[in-house]
């Protein structure tokens, strides 16, 4: 919501585009064809989200460059920002095509549009620095939440000083919040941002997840159901589909009931995952081991039930 108004007020120009699907917190502006608990329950924005705030808000198809550089060729001009998630986790695990982030960067510089990463997800997650380092592509400005604060409620944005000097009371824009900088949560996050800075944590962390995925693919292979899974550092997915997902059109199409089967299974098997086709998994550094294979066994056993 503040990189968001900051990019308008820097720019000086009001329309924001994002894309299907992805989740960017419950901002009116941001609430629509949001993934996350809003694709779940099936609703297409809000109640109580009037059609003036969202006539600014554009959503775009995620992964479709053509698309994109096509809009932008005709309202470039107008478009204060550009937001997404790097790596997509409000519709499933679903990561940028090759060429899809190179073409945001490219063209909206091109159009002087501000390019909003929303790490708040991808964070610290899928790689140390980022998804912007994973994937080399620089963003003008960056949101983070969830890692940052170690578990307690933190969000943060950043990026180019010449932009987030706009900010009160150096700039014009104005942000404020009663538990900004709250002592409690920033203790938090340094605690978490020190741990993750030791030797080798995003290889244990990689490993892990690749075989927790490895697992349930071997685990859907065997029993003959079509499953895709994927992961970028400890963010993971699985669609229940014989397709590539590359969009949120692509990850409604798949076998939403054959999830909520196999979910229902493992939660019976003390496996408790995120309760939607539209989330994304994460593995942590309290997983141990035996949590993986434990985990990867329940899968088995829960694929052959289906
Ligand atoms: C990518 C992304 N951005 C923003 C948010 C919003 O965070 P919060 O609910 O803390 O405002 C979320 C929450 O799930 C998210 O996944």
């Amino acid at each position: 919501m503040s990189a968001v108004r900051l990019a308008r007020g820097y720019t000086g120009r009001d329309v924001i585009i994002k894309f299907d699907g992805c989740y960017h917190g419950h901002a009116d502006t941001l609430l629509v064809a949001a993934g996350s608990g809003v694709a779940t329950l099936g609703i297409p924005g809000s109640p109580g989200v009037p059609d003036s705030v969202i006539s600014n808000t554009l959503s775009l198809k995620f992964n479709n460059s053509e698309e994109f550089t096509k809009v932008m060729k005709k309202i470039g001009d107008k478009v204060a920002c550009v937001i997404l998630e790097p790596v997509a986790g409000n519709m499933g695990f679903v990561p940028p095509v090759s060429g899809f982030l190179q073409t945001l960067r490219e063209v909206s510089s091109r159009y002087g549009a501000i390019l909003i990463f929303d790490e708040v997800m991808t964070g610290f997650r899928v790689s140390k620095g980022s998804a912007q380092e994973l994937y080399g592509i620089t963003p003008d400005l960056t949101c983070f939440g969830k890692v940052i604060g170690g578990g307690l409620p933190v969000g943060a944005y950043g990026g180019k000083k010449e932009i987030m000097d706009h900010i009160a009371p150096v700039g014009k824009v104005y942000q404020a919040g009663t538990l900004s900088g709250n002592p409690l949560a920033m203790a938090a996050g340094i605690s978490t941002l020190t741990e993750l800075q030791k030797k080798g944590v995003y290889e244990t962390l990689d490993a892990k997840t690749e075989k927790l995925m490895t697992g349930f693919q071997s685990a859907a292979d065997e029993a003959g159901i079509s499953l895709k899974t994927g992961h970028a550092g400890s963010m993971a997915g699985f669609f229940f589909s014989g397709e590539k997902i590359h969009n949120f059109d692509d990850a409604k199409k798949c076998n939403l009931e054959q999830f909520a089967k196999f979910y229902r299974l493992m939660l019976a098997k003390g496996v408790y995952l995120a309760p939607s086709q539209f989330e994304a998994c994460f593995v942590s550094l309290a997983h141990s081991d035996e949590d993986i294979d434990q985990t990867i066994l329940a899968a088995k056993e829960a694929m052959a039930e289906l």
